[in-house]
């Protein structure tokens, strides 16, 4: 079957998407089994390509982020580096922030300088300096907003109103934020990635992925993605969409902790710092209230003295 045809598949009429583990699947005769390889016909073929349960998770997540499409990946990291290596080539630049994810960074850092790809990694929240470094061209801008563990937010409106001027894809993760609070392709950018295991599965017990965007886009990294084999795997796929059933829920509750949390460690004699966009003292509070409908359930903070005094430091 070809990337995003049919999405729903009931199975005796079961309500819930079934966990299909069938690696291959059979047809009348050759003549079927062509036309659902070329597309002609709905169905599958071979499960690294895809699988009925997994694509009922893509279709969630694509429809969380209104996107037009959304295809799926064993992990978060599969995601991200699938994306980069679907588009860049030796020669190419690509812009971002230095707060991103530490697996991204790796990514930047090691991988795609290995690649003759050139990197430009500027200081998070600092606009000018990002849109300076964009003005001198590049082939993807990629930010994470807010970006772990930082919880550092970017400005994704005018940051890909910058990247469009010089033709970028712009690429957000939007792993902290989730779809309940960010939509990062209503704000301009082309593709949107999440790391699945964290919000979106909410319950620790399942890796995965996702990339979504305009179908010409997200065919492309399909395409990379069946042929280097980082596939969801559908049992992952069904504990994804069972955690997801919760996800407004969750993420609601969690960051009305994170603000009260936030709040509290304010006030506490061996903090810092508190980093929590929601709070007013947070250096782009202004662009985060624009930007997102909720603050997201993750806060860092930072300890007088540092790491040594963490326990002294909680008196109670
Ligand atoms: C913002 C962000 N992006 C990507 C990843 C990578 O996701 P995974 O661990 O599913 O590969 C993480 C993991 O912590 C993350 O926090």
């Amino acid at each position: 079957m070809q990337f995003g045809q049919v999405r729903r598949s009931k199975v005796h009429r079961a309500t819930q998407v079934p966990v299909v583990v069938s690696v291959a699947y059979s047809y009348e005769d050759m003549d079927e089994w062509y036309d659902v390889a070329i597309g002609k016909k709905s169905g599958h073929i071979y499960g690294r390509n895809t699988n009925p349960t997994v694509q009922a998770f893509e279709d969630k997540v694509r429809a969380l982020e209104g996107a037009e499409a959304a295809t799926s990946f064993s992990t978060g990291m599969a995601a991200i580096s699938n994306t980069l290596y679907t588009f860049l080539r030796p020669g190419d630049r690509i812009v971002s922030i230095k707060d991103t994810y530490g697996g991204t960074n790796k990514i930047f850092t090691e991988f795609l300088p290995a690649m003759n790809i050139q990197v430009a990694l500027c200081t998070t929240g600092d606009h000018e300096a990002i849109e300076e470094e964009i003005k001198k061209g590049c082939k993807i801008l990629y930010l994470e907003t807010p970006t772990n563990p930082t919880v550092k937010i970017t400005d994704i409106e005018r940051m890909a109103k910058a990247g469009k001027g010089v033709g970028a894809l712009v690429v957000v993760d939007n792993t902290f934020a989730t779809p309940i609070n960010q939509n990062p392709l209503m704000l301009g950018a082309d593709l949107v990635i999440h790391s699945a295991t964290k919000f979106l599965g909410g319950h620790a017990d399942a890796l995965g992925g996702v990339v979504c965007g305009n179908k010409e886009l997200v065919e492309k990294i399909y395409h990379y993605r069946e042929i280097n084999g980082a596939t969801l795997d559908p049992w992952a796929a069904y504990l994804l969409l069972r955690g997801m059933k919760t996800l407004k829920l969750r993420v609601e509750h969690q960051q009305q902790s994170a603000m009260e949390i936030a709040k509290h460690l304010q006030n506490k004699a061996g903090v810092e710092a508190v980093y929590y966009p929601g709070l007013e003292t947070h250096v782009n509070h202004d662009i985060a209230k624009k930007q997102m409908r909720g603050f997201g359930g993750m806060l860092s903070f930072a300890l007088k003295g540092g790491w040594k005094l963490s326990l002294s430091c909680f008196p109670n």
